[in-house]
């Protein structure tokens, strides 16, 4: 189906709305078609002593006829302002309600996405498409559709009443139309092509200075700010020349339209100047020609840039589409689960996983444990071996592209995404937060809870002990225009919000790596305290943590290549013995 039909599926909720906007699109019309006729009856019957063609206009008299002429020209100009407003009110409201519910589709849509399709595509391009693009919903039906309509409407209408009036003149207009619209259609292509550049050029030097800024600190740190100078510059000239050839383009463009108009009107002034000579046409008739003349601008510009808009805005809601289409690759079956209470038995069976567009490259390969319920399993290994990835099938982050991975025994993808996650507390290597206050930072999730739980989940994971040294405490704004946390105090926000969902499965990727070693013991043994039964599995380097686990996993390249308990992979003579001896003791010492 093409954008366009599909946008108009959203108008037709609106089906009433449109109807009325119709009528008042033909209103419009014949309004404008009578705008030069007052002044035409005062030319011809106040002034001069020609016959209105109408029975009961001729019988009036030339004082009451001026007056009434008069308020004519003031009740069509209020008739039709009043008309253009609800007009555009009632059109802005409903290309507004086409734009939020296309936007409520669109983002219903994207939540629904898996991360695999989010770690393909730009975050800035699918923003853009969720606040830009679908305004296409309501440009095409409102800006593109509807002045089309008018346009042609208005036009049919004068060119009616012109025919009946004279012929010849009527050839002249028609002939100015066409000539008109072919000049607008060449030109304002070009000026579209020009302005599509500019802004290219300007969210380019945007993204530069914005990008610098960002990076400030390295640009300083590595003194290059004379070549970051030169390249901004070099895209300011750049952006500042395409807006200097689309000011030239545009008053080009407006010259050489107001240059046909004005040929168009010496035809006609011409023409029916010696058509009056003959007496075929009143002076009120030549009147009545060059205002429609005159006139013809606007409705052939607007269907110009209708055309444009139509365009403009199929590609945006192509762009729209194409995100609306594409089916998520992690979401429920048929008939998948609702997890109840779960004990907690985590197996992976013979897992594999290749990341998206990476071919066959596999981060892992054939990985098989087993982690009890309730039970501490730590996980190590160098760096890029494919813990955080192991980690991220739990919550299915992503599905395993080959075997299979079990909670309680059931398939992960037999389960409901939403039950299974509320079963999970999840930190993440990197500690993200909110600009929202400390507290709200910690309870994000589960929104209804306590100030009371939150400081339990507080303290459990060391927030408390910062928190108090906060301008504002637990009400302090985190993030760039609040309070900057260090590296270590937001991971310890990370693991309190983990801990306040009270989950039965626990995920920590290196919860404590930007902990001192102190610091770092208390946060474990508060999170060993409140497990409580809870399955734990966490990605450690350092010795406080691996030694209490239940159950250590080394991974290597993707594969599980040691695993047991601390005592027994130490003495091994393993990776586990290596990396033990280089990286751990330090932490112990
Ligand atoms: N989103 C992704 N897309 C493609 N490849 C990825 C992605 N994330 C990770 N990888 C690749 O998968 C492999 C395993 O990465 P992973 O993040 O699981 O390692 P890790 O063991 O957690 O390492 P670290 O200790 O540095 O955190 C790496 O080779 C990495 O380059
Ligand atoms: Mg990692």
């Amino acid at each position: 189906m093409s954008p366009l039909r599909r946008t108009l599926r959203y108008l037709r909720p609106h089906r009433g709305g449109f109807a009325v906007a119709l009528v008042f699109v033909g209103l419009q019309a014949v309004l404008e078609a009578a705008r030069p006729w007052p002044l035409k009856v005062v030319v011809d019957r106040v002034l001069g002593s020609e016959p209105l063609g109408s029975s009961w206009l001729d019988t009036i008299e030339k004082p009451r006829l001026l007056l009434l002429a008069a308020l004519a020209v003031v009740l069509i100009q209020v008739t039709l302002s009043a008309i253009a407003l609800l007009q555009s009110t009632l059109t802005v409201g409903i290309g507004q309600r086409m734009v939020s519910a296309l936007r409520a589709d669109l983002l219903t849509h994207l939540y629904g996405q898996s991360l695999g399709f989010f770690g393909r595509r730009p975050r800035t391009d699918l923003a853009y498409r969720v606040t830009f693009d679908t305004f296409a919903a309501q440009s095409l039906a409102m800006n593109g559709m509807l002045p089309m309509l008018s346009a042609g409407v208005l036009l049919a209408v004068m060119g009616l009443v012109m025919l009946r009036m004279n012929v010849v003149l009527a050839a002249i207009f028609f002939a100015v139309a066409p000539l008109l619209f072919l000049t607008m259609r060449l030109i304002s292509g070009r000026i579209a092509r020009i302005a599509t550049e500019m802004s290219e050029d300007e969210s380019r030097l945007l993204e530069e200075t914005q990008r610098d800024f960002e990076a400030i600190h390295i640009v300083k740190a590595f003194t290059a700010e004379a070549s970051e100078w030169a390249q901004v510059m070099r895209a300011s000239r750049r952006a500042l020349a395409s807006a200097f050839r689309l000011y030239f383009v545009q008053t080009g463009y407006a010259g050489a339209v107001s240059v046909l108009l004005a040929l168009g009107t010496a035809g006609v002034l011409y023409a029916g100047g010696l058509l009056g000579l003959a007496g075929q046409v009143t002076a009120g008739d030549l009147f009545v020609f060059v205002s429609y003349l005159a006139a013809l601008y606007s409705p052939v510009d607007s269907v110009s840039k209708a055309l444009g808009v139509v365009q403009e805005s199929s590609a945006g809601a192509r762009r729209v589409f194409e995100v609306l289409d594409s089916e998520p690759d992690v979401r429920d079956a048929r008939r998948a689960r609702r997890l109840g209470t779960v004990a907690g038995a985590i197996r992976f069976d013979a897992v594999s996983f290749a990341y998206p567009g990476q071919g066959d490259s596999l981060a892992l390969d054939g990985v098989d444990f087993q982690a009890e319920p309730g039970s501490l399993v730590a996980l190590v290994g160098p760096s890029g071996a494919g813990k955080s990835t192991l980690v991220s099938l739990i919550p299915r982050f992503f599905d395993p592209s080959g075997g299979r991975v079990l909670l309680d025994d059931t398939d992960l993808r037999r389960i409901q995404l939403q039950s299974l996650r509320s079963q999970i507390g999840f930190v993440p290597q990197a500690p993200l937060l909110f600009p929202l206050s400390l507290s709200d930072n910690i309870r994000y999730g589960r929104p209804g809870t306590s100030d009371e739980d939150v400081r339990r989940a507080a303290e459990v994971a060391g927030v408390a002990d910062f928190a108090e040294r906060l301008p504002e405490g637990f009400d302090t704004l985190i993030g760039s225009n609040g309070q900057v946390l260090s590296q270590g105090e937001a991971q310890r926000v990370t693991i309190a919000r983990a801990l306040l969902r009270d989950p039965r499965i626990l995920l920590l990727d290196e919860p404590t790596s930007a902990l001192d070693a102190e610091t770092e013991a208390a946060v474990v043994a508060g999170i060993e305290q409140a497990r409580a039964g809870r399955t734990t599995l966490v990605i450690a380097h350092r010795l406080t943590t691996v030694r209490r686990a239940d159950q250590i996993l080394v991974l290597d390249a993707g594969r599980l290549v040691e695993r047991g308990r601390f005592d027994t992979l130490r003495k091994a003579g393993g990776l586990f013995s290596r990396l033990h001896r280089h990286a751990l003791f330090e932490a112990e010492a």
